[in-house]
Formats: structure tokens, C-alpha cells, sequence
């Protein structure tokens, strides 16, 4: 499909504007502006491909400085947009500087019909293949997502749930522990479906404030609020096409919540400061680790907004809830990290694959990445045959396996440092405590001391300054 490119011309002499436009118009659609102001109000209502800025500019026309100041807020406000800049002849110095600052290219004046399109020609054409660049990165980006390793029957179950709901317009939710691939899940969502050749966006609405979260959903218009120096665009309007992922929902603040309710009921919002409205077209992906009942019943989460984004949902399975897949996902990890790491490591040995299905692995398939990237950073030979040590707290060992585990991390050779002996103690010492409410007796018999016990528990509670319960 070839769509009409649109060139937006900048320069104050309505006679020079005129000599550009009949040079150009057979091959690209025009638009004028005298002055920046102008220009910007071009750039807000319409698609611009590129601008063409003469350098000499109102209100001095011969102090060039005032066109490469506009230069650089164009290269700031718009980046994509490509400028070939105007100058005036014998002028080569500030021309070169203005490509240093951004122009893809210049002609001078009086202009020479060749060498005017040859310039545009060539710009339009970076343009392109930045663009084309692009275009591949976000496929490859979509492929990528489509990888949801894992054979069990859970997993099987995840991936058809995917394919069914992918090609429709519904909005999901996505629900499951830290780490079990939620992200993965809506990115393969969006390649999956009919948008997957446009952009997928995600935003995390736990890790912002309100008016930055505000902005950055909307967008805002210049002067919108202290800060605001410039006009930008927010993610509803960037998504246009494609899919929005709004992860950590159960984060937005409510005041933001009751814009987005707004946003989905209308299909329509402003921009922060602004009036006029914008349709986009978004898919809306969601993703919560909270409990989002527990929140709507609390006040937190607003129940409207709660079934507008509880259509379909998709809960993702903890790793502990498909341990038959840890030993396939444990080697693809593996063979990626290694790769990263430029080493050649071909496996786990068999006493470090049983560690790693005896753990629970709370972090879940992030935390399994965590474990084997640190793992491979410290291995030095072909194989894996130790892992840093797993949270205690965490894992399902008893302690002395947990002192196993740890001394598995340290080099074979060399002495065991004092200090880190006492640090693993110490910290075993809490984890069974904690474990056991606090109560000495309890943990000491779980450390494994036996009669001894009540002693040996005094004796490191003192060492370490411990509070405890005599029972
Ligand atoms: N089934 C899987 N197959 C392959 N990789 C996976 C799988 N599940 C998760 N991962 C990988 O684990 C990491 C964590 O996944 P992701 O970021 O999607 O989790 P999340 O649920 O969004 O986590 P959080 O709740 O912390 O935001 C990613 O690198 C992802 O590619
Ligand atoms: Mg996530």
C-alpha cells in the first residue's frame, strides 16, 4: 500500500514556502507554517514525515542560532520525525552543525530543484529504514514472546487457553504468583492476535505516582502541570492498534482508576491539560499478584473498574504447581545464561537437579533464572555441580541440608572464613526460629540438637542477641 507522505515546510518567506511546494508537490502532500509556534501547532493536528526548517527564522532572520535552537526542541519533542534544514549559501559550517544536532540533511538557497528532492529523497529513505528496523525488532520482540516452555498438563493447559482467547478483542486479566510469567503470558497474547504487528506497550501502575502515572497513560499538553515544558503523547494514544499491558493493576492509584473506568466506558479521554478528545484503540491486558477481591472489598480497587477488566481471566500456575517441567525450563535457562556468559556448560549434576526439585521456589521461574545465572557466573567447569544458596526460609529443607546447600556454594579448597560460617549460622538460627514461632525448644529439635536443645539454643540465642520464648 503506498500512502502519500506529508512534508511539513518551515520558513518565514511565503515566497520561498511557495518554490518548495511546487518543486514538491507531485510526490509528497505540504504543509506550511511561518514560525515555530506555528510549526508546533502543525505537528500536534497532523501526521508529519518529515519537516523541512529553514535555519534564518523570525524573529532574526539573520541570526541562525534561533532556527538550530528550534532545531533541537524539534529533535527533543519529536525525535522520529526527520529534519533537513535551509541555509543560506556559503553556509556550510552551520550545516554540518545542524547535522551534528540531528538534520538529516541540507540544501541551500537559491534552491536547485536536483539537489532539494535528492536531499528529501535521502532523508525520507532513513527514515524508512529506521522505521523498517523497527518493525523487525517488534517481531522478533513477538517471537520471542511465544515461548512458553513447559510440558505439564498445566502448562499444556495455559498455552490453549492462550490460543483461544489471543484472537479476540476481550480484555484479560492475568492472574498468578511473582515470577510464574506474567508478562510472558500478555506478550504472547499480543503476538498471537490480529494486533501482533503493532506495538505492545506495558506499564507498571504499582511503580509510579499519581500525576506521573496520569501522564504517562494520557499524556499531557504543554503547561499541563509544573514540568510539563513540552506536549507528549501517553501510552493510550502509542498503543493505538496494538495492546496495552497494565501490569501490577491492583497499584493504580484510585484516582487514576477512575479515569481509566471513564477511558473504557467512553473509549475516549484528553490528554493531562488538554480538551480536545482522543479515540485509541487499544486492547487492554492486565496483570495482578494481589488478591484483587481482597482489594475491592478493602476500598482499594474500584469493583466498577474490577468487572470491566475481570472478563477473561488467565491464571498463571505457580512453579511448584508443574515441578515435572523445572528440569526442561532448569536447561533452556541454562543454555541461555551460559551462552550470555560466553561459557560452555553442558549440565546440572543430578545432586543439584535434586536440590533444585526439593526447593519451593517462591521467586518462581524469575527466581530459577536468578539462581542458575549466579550459578553459572561461579561455575568454572562443564557442568553445574553447585548451586549459591537457596532462602532457607523458603525452601522445603530441613537444617542440616540447608548447611549442605550452603557449604555446596563455597570453593572445594580453601579455608571457610569465620565470619561467614557465623553469618550462615546466625541466619539459620533466625529461619528456625521463625519457623517455629519463635519458641526454642521447637526450632532447637528441628536444627537438629536433640536433648541438647535447650542449651545450645541459649547458648546461640546469647551469641547472636536473639529475643526468644523460653517454650
Ligand atoms: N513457562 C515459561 N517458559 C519460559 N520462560 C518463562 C516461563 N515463565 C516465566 N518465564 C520467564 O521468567 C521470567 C519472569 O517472567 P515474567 O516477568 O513474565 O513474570 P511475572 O509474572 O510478570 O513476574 P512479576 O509478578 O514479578 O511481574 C521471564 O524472564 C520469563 O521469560
Ligand atoms: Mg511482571
Amino acid at each position: 500500500m503506498s500512502m502519500q507522505r506529508t512534508i511539513l515546510v518551515v520558513d518565514d518567506n511565503e515566497i520561498n514556502r511557495l518554490n518548495l511546494k511546487l518543486l514538491l508537490k507531485s510526490d509528497y502532500h505540504i504543509l506550511e507554517a511561518g514560525e515555530p509556534d506555528a510549526a508546533e501547532d502543525m505537528l500536534a493536528k497532523h501526521r508529519v514525515d518529515l519537516v523541512v526548517l529553514d535555519l534564518a527564522l523570525p524573529p532574526e532572520p539573520d541570526n541562525p542560532e534561533i532556527g538550530m535552537a528550534y532545531l533541537a526542541r524539534l529533535k527533543t519533542e519529536s525525535p522520529d520525525t526527520p529534519v533537513v534544514v535551509v541555509t543560506g549559501h556559503d553556509q556550510h559550517a552551520l550545516a554540518v552543525r545542524a547535522q551534528s544536532s540531528g538534520a538529516l540533511g541540507f540544501f541551500g538557497k537559491p534552491f536547485d530543484p536536483d539537489e532539494v528532492k535528492d536531499t528529501i529523497d535521502h532523508a525520507m529513505e532513513i527514515r524508512n529504514q529506521a522505521i523498517r528496523e523497527q518493525e523487525l525488532q517488534r517481531a522478533l520482540d513477538s517471537r520471542m514472546g511465544a515461548d512458553i516452555l513447559g510440558e505439564s498438563e498445566v502448562m499444556q493447559n495455559l498455552r490453549a487457553l492462550i490460543a483461544q482467547v489471543a484472537p479476540t478483542p476481550s480484555t484479560v486479566l492475568i492472574r498468578g504468583e511473582t515470577g510464574v510469567g506474567k508478562e510472558l503470558v500478555a506478550r504472547c497474547l499480543h503476538a498471537q492476535s490480529p494486533r501482533a504487528e503493532q506495538p505492545f506497550i506495558a506499564i507498571n501502575c504499582a511503580a509510579m505516582n499519581v500525576e506521573h502515572l496520569e501522564s504517562e497513560l494520557f499524556g499531557h499538553e504543554k503547561g499541563a502541570f509544573a514540568g510539563a515544558g513540552k506536549r507528549k503523547l501517553g501510552w493510550f494514544e502509542r498503543a493505538n492498534g496494538g495492546t496495552l499491558f497494565l501490569d501490577e493493576v491492583a497499584g493504580m492509584p484510585l484516582s487514576v482508576q477512575a479515569k481509566l473506568l471513564r477511558v473504557l466506558e467512553h473509549g475516549e479521554f484528553s490528554r493531562l491539560g488538554g480538551e480536545s478528545l482522543i479515540r485509541s484503540d487499544v486492547r487492554l491486558v492486565c496483570s495482578s499478584k494481589m488478591d484483587l477481591e481482597a482489594c475491592v472489598q478493602n476500598g482499594e480497587f474500584r469493583d466498577d473498574l474490577y468487572y470491566r477488566i475481570h472478563v477473561v481471566e488467565i491464571e498463571v500456575p505457580s512453579l511448584s504447581e508443574h515441578m515435572e517441567d523445572l528440569p526442561l525450563l532448569a536447561e533452556k535457562i541454562l543454555l541461555q545464561k551460559s551462552a550470555l556468559c560466553g561459557k560452555q556448560i553442558d549440565g546440572f549434576s543430578d545432586k543439584v537437579l535434586a536440590q533444585m526439585q526439593h526447593y519451593r521456589w517462591p521467586g518462581n521461574v524469575r527466581e530459577l533464572e536468578n539462581v542458575i545465572e549466579r550459578a553459572v557466573v561461579l561455575c568454572d567447569k562443564k557442568t553445574i555441580e553447585a548451586l549459591p544458596v537457596l532462602d532457607g526460609v523458603h525452601s522445603g529443607m530441613g537444617g542440616d541440608d540447608l548447611l549442605e546447600a550452603w557449604l555446596q556454594q563455597l570453593p572445594e579448597s580453601g579455608i571457610k572464613a569465620e565470619k561467614e560460617v557465623a553469618s550462615f549460622e546466625h541466619r539459620l538460627l533466625l529461619t528456625a526460629l521463625e519457623r517455629h514461632g519463635y519458641i526454642k525448644t521447637r526450632a532447637g529439635r528441628w536444627l537438629g540438637f536433640g536433648d541438647r536443645a535447650k542449651d545450645k539454643m541459649r547458648y546461640l540465642c546469647d551469641k547472636y542477641e536473639v529475643e526468644f520464648q523460653e517454650e
